[in-house]
C-alpha cells in the first residue's frame, strides 16, 4: 500500500509525465527539439500518475485500437504503451495502484481486452496479464538462400523515398487490416513515432519498400542495413534488419523475402519478433539458411470482460468444457463458463478446468493448450475427458501475431 495520489494527468503535466517514463527506461529526458517530435503522440487521454504531492512518480498509459481474435472479429482494446515508477519511489507498491486502476478505466471506456509489450517477463502475470503471443528472432544466411522454385509470387517490388512512405505505410497498413489473431489497428497517433524512429531516423537510414500484387499494393518492409567492417577488409559484411513486414497473403510475403534476400553485399539477414509459424524453412531450397535465433514473449493480454471477450472468439467442435476463472483484480469475471462451438455462457455447473485470469490470456488466441497448461500446473485439471476437448476447442489454424510495437 502506497499513500500516494493516483488520478488522470493534465495537459500541462504532459512532458514531465514523458521525461518520467523515459528516465525509468534509462533514456535522457526530452529537449524541446525532441519534445516537439514525439508530444503529438502523447496525450493526457489515457494517462495515469501516481503523485508525491505534486510530483507524479508514476505512469501507466494506453491508448484505444482493437484486436483481431480468432474467428476474424475485430475487439475493443487498450494497448498499454508506457509503464514506469522512478526509480526512488519503485518497490512500494505504486504500479499496483496504477495498472489495477487502469483495468478499471479500461472497462469503464468498453475495452474488452489489454494488451502489453513487457520489459520483463516477471511483471505483468501478477495483473492477469497472460504471454498470448509469442514471437521467432529469425537469422537468415544469405549465400545460403534462394526460394524454391514452386514459392509463391503474385506481384513485383519497389523502393519508395521517405516522404513517400510517410503517407503510403499507414494507408497501406489500414487496407491489410489486421488479419491474424492478435495484430492491432495502428491509431493516428501512433505513426508519428514509428515515422521519427524508422522512416526518418539517421537521416534515412531505414528504406521502405512496398509490393503491388494483381489488385493494387499490399505489403511492405521497412528494413536498414549496416556494414560490420569497411568495404577493404577481407571480412566485409552487411546486415539488413527487417523492422516491420506486413503483407495482405503468403505471395506478397513471399516476394518481399525474395527481394530482401536477393539484395546485393548482404551477407545476413536478422529479423527480430516474426509469427512463429512464419514458413521461411519451407520457402527455401536449402532450409538450414534460415535459424531461429530465439523465441520470445512478444505480446500479453489481459481479458478485461472476460464473458464478452470469449464470447467473440470462434471455438472449433468438440464437447463443451466448462471452465473456472478466478480474477483476483476484476472479480465479476470470477466464475464458470461454458464453452462450446455455439459459444460461450455463464454457469453454475461445476468446473472441469480451474484457470487464472493470466492462463486464460495465454489460452485465448490459441498460442498455448490447454494440456500444455495443466501440463506445467497452470491450469488444474477437475475432468481430464475436458482437456482434449478444450485443445480442440481453443485450437486455431493460424498462430496469433501482433507485429506492432507499441
Ligand atoms: C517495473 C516497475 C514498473 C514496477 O513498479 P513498482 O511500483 O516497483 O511495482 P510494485 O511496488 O507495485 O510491485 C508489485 C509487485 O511486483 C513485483 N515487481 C515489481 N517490479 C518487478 C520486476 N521488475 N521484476 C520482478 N518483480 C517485480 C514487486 O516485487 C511486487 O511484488 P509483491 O506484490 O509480491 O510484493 C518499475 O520497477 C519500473 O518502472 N521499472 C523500469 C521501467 C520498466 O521496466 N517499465 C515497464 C515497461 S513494460
Amino acid at each position: 500500500m502506497n499513500d500516494l495520489n493516483v488520478r488522470a494527468i493534465t495537459e500541462a503535466e504532459r512532458r514531465v509525465v514523458y521525461g518520467l517514463l523515459v528516465e525509468a527506461l534509462h533514456a535522457a529526458p526530452p529537449d524541446d527539439a525532441t519534445w516537439g517530435k514525439v508530444e503529438g503522440s502523447f496525450p493526457a487521454d489515457r494517462k495515469l500518475a501516481a503523485f508525491d504531492g505534486e510530483t507524479p512518480v508514476g505512469l501507466t498509459s494506453s491508448f484505444a485500437t482493437s484486436i483481431a481474435v480468432p474467428g476474424g472479429k475485430t475487439l475493443p482494446a487498450a494497448a498499454v504503451d508506457g509503464v514506469a515508477v522512478r526509480a526512488d519511489h519503485t518497490r512500494r507498491g505504486v504500479v499496483t495502484s496504477l495498472l489495477t486502476e487502469q483495468l478499471r478505466d479500461c472497462l469503464r471506456r468498453g475495452d474488452l481486452i489489454a494488451a502489453l509489450h513487457a520489459s520483463e517477463a516477471t511483471i505483468y502475470g501478477r495483473f492477469g496479464y497472460g504471454a498470448a503471443v509469442l514471437g521467432q528472432s529469425l537469422r537468415i544466411v544469405n549465400a545460403r538462400a534462394s526460394l524454391r522454385p514452386e514459392a509463391p509470387s503474385s506481384g513485383r517490388v519497389r523502393l519508395l523515398d521517405g516522404d513517400e512512405a510517410i503517407t503510403r505505410i499507414p494507408e497501406l497498413y489500414r487496407r491489410i487490416g489486421p488479419h491474424r489473431p492478435g495484430m492491432i489497428e495502428r491509431p493516428d497517433l501512433w505513426w508519428p513515432a514509428y515515422h521519427n524512429r524508422l522512416v526518418r531516423a539517421g537521416g534515412g537510414e531505414h528504406r521502405v519498400a512496398v509490393h503491388t500484387g494483381p489488385g493494387g499494393e499490399d505489403g511492405f518492409v521497412v528494413f536498414r542495413t549496416s556494414n560490420q567492417q569497411a568495404y577493404d577488409e577481407p571480412d566485409f559484411k552487411v546486415v539488413l534488419e527487417v523492422r516491420d513486414l506486413h503483407a495482405a497473403d503468403p505471395a506478397a510475403t513471399t516476394d518481399l523475402w525474395r527481394f530482401l534476400i536477393g539484395m546485393d553485399l548482404v551477407a545476413e539477414i536478422r529479423a527480430p519478433a516474426r509469427p512463429v509459424d512464419e514458413p521461411l524453412r519451407a520457402l527455401l531450397t536449402d532450409a538450414r539458411a534460415v535459424q531461429t535465433t530465439g523465441v520470445e514473449d512478444h505480446n500479453w493480454l489481459r481479458l478485461l470482460d472476460a464473458g464478452a471477450a470469449l464470447n467473440a472468439r470462434t471455438y472449433r467442435d468438440a464437447p463443451p468444457v466448462v471452465l473456472g476463472l478466478e480474477d483476483r483484480l476484476l472479480p465479476e469475471n470470477t466464475g464458470a463458463y461454458r464453452i462450446s462451438a455455439d459459444g460461450v455462457t455463464r454457469t453454475d455447473a461445476p468446473a472441469q478446468l480451474q484457470l487464472t485470469a493470466e492462463a486464460l490470456a495465454m489460452l485465448y488466441l490459441g498460442e498455448w493448450t490447454a494440456s500444455a497448461l495443466a501440463g506445467a500446473g497452470r491450469i488444474t485439471v477437475t475432468d481430464p475427458a475436458a482437456l482434449p476437448a478444450a485443445d480442440e476447442l481453443f485450437r486455431v489454424g493460424v498462430r496469433p501475431w501482433c507485429g506492432t510495437y507499441f
